[in-house]
């Protein structure tokens, strides 16, 4: 079976988890998270990081911090994971699932700008499989009307918008380093951001309401418990001190990609606008309608041949979690983008281990079993 997904791991990764898994104890106990976080801020250009066990609790804690709750209404793509939404459940707001771009697959400002109500509290603009959003439009609408912005960066470690990297746009962004992601911790996260009131409000909230210095068990509120361990931090940093040779090894996998379907009509891969760098997490196949091929029966037949392949994401509001959603109501029309493309695309192998070969055959899969 030729991987979906996987990590690239040397001898780098394998000394600095040994070193803390050996002397991370003790004194020394949070050296590595120290380490990584002011890495990982100074990597991306914010003032302030915090490790985290995933990116969808880096979500929760940016909605807490941004004071989203009950009665409030977020503004959210329909074409992404589901962690991306989820957290807006958990603090008791509503989720509004708006269109995505027919190229990058990202909120449309016109579908963001229609959705905004009296109740829109916050944005979340998802960089999806490393495609970046239009953030200048977005950024300007968000702050005509007084919406926050939280960047969901989970997929996109090392692209670019207007030389900016991706974790560089909301008032707090997200990255996850999951497994299956560009730079990983095996599971992790990160929250970014510049505010240091969103950084204190957050770094409190996630270790059950305490903050650095205070008086030993005598916490202020009911918080949660979102910590990383020394030995995730130890990769993330061994990770990150590779991560422009990383993302290099992504942008040439999807150029095989690129390469193997350039001679064949009706199929579209990953978007790169221009001002944008794509940092290609996982390349992606859109196929012409002409095919008229379900998506989930190309999934299944691929693995059947020996090619693990997933499905491009059902939109939100099509799944039975959100049945109840106020938003999914005639979201199939409103959100035709989202529709149409997640009914015919999936991610191809991506990971660090896939070779050029590897990847034609990919390709000749493909074409086999859409016929
Ligand atoms: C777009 C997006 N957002 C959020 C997440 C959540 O990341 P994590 O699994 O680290 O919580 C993912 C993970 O795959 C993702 O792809």
């Amino acid at each position: 079976m030729i991987p979906l997904a996987g990590p690239s791991i040397t001898q780098r990764e394998i000394d600095y988890v040994t070193d803390a898994v050996t002397n991370a104890w003790y004194g020394n106990a949070n050296v590595y998270h120290a380490r990584f976080e002011s890495a990982f801020a100074a990597y991306v250009g914010r003032k302030y990081a915090i490790a985290l066990p995933s990116a969808t609790s880096g979500i929760h804690l940016s909605l807490l911090a941004l004071g989203v709750g009950p009665g409030d209404e977020v503004i959210i793509p329909d074409s992404t994971w589901i962690a991306s939404a989820a957290p807006i459940r958990y603090v008791g707001a509503t989720p509004v699932f708006v269109d995505v771009d027919d190229a990058t697959w990202c909120i449309r400002p016109d579908a963001f700008e229609s959705a905004i109500t009296n109740r829109t509290k916050a944005v979340i603009l998802v960089d999806l499989y490393g495609s970046m959003p239009a953030m200048d439009e977005l950024l300007a609408s968000a702050s005509t009307h007084g919406i926050s912005v939280i960047e969901d960066a989970a997929e996109a470690v090392g692209s670019e918008y207007c030389g900016r990297l991706a974790g560089g746009f909301g008032h707090t962004s997200v990255f996850s380093f999951h497994g299956s992601k560009t730079l990983t911790t095996g599971e992790g996260g990160m929250f970014v951001t510049d505010c240091q009131d969103l950084h204190d409000r957050a770094r409190f909230l996630r270790d059950h309401g305490r903050r650095p210095g205070d008086i030993q068990f005598l916490n202020s509120e009911v918080a949660f418990k979102y910590k990383m361990s020394s030995m995730q931090a130890a990769l993330g940093l061994a990770q990150l001190e590779r991560i422009a040779e990383l993302v290099e090894r992504k942008r040439e996998i999807f150029s095989w990609y690129a390469d193997a379907f350039r001679d064949t009509d009706g199929f579209v891969l990953n978007a790169e606008p221009a001002g944008t760098r794509n940092s290609y997490w996982m390349s992606t196949v859109v196929w012409d309608r002409a095919f008229a091929k379900d998506k989930n029966d190309v999934v299944r037949e691929m693995r059947e041949r020996g090619v693990d392949v997933r499905p491009f994401f059902h939109p939100l509001s099509s799944l039975p979690a959100y049945a109840d959603a106020p938003s999914t109501k005639c979201a199939r029309e409103r959100n035709r983008v989202s529709y149409d493309i997640g009914s015919r695309a999936i991610n191809l192998p991506s990971g660090f281990s896939l070779t050029r070969e590897e990847a034609d055959r990919v390709c000749e899969v493909l074409q086999a079993v859409l016929g």
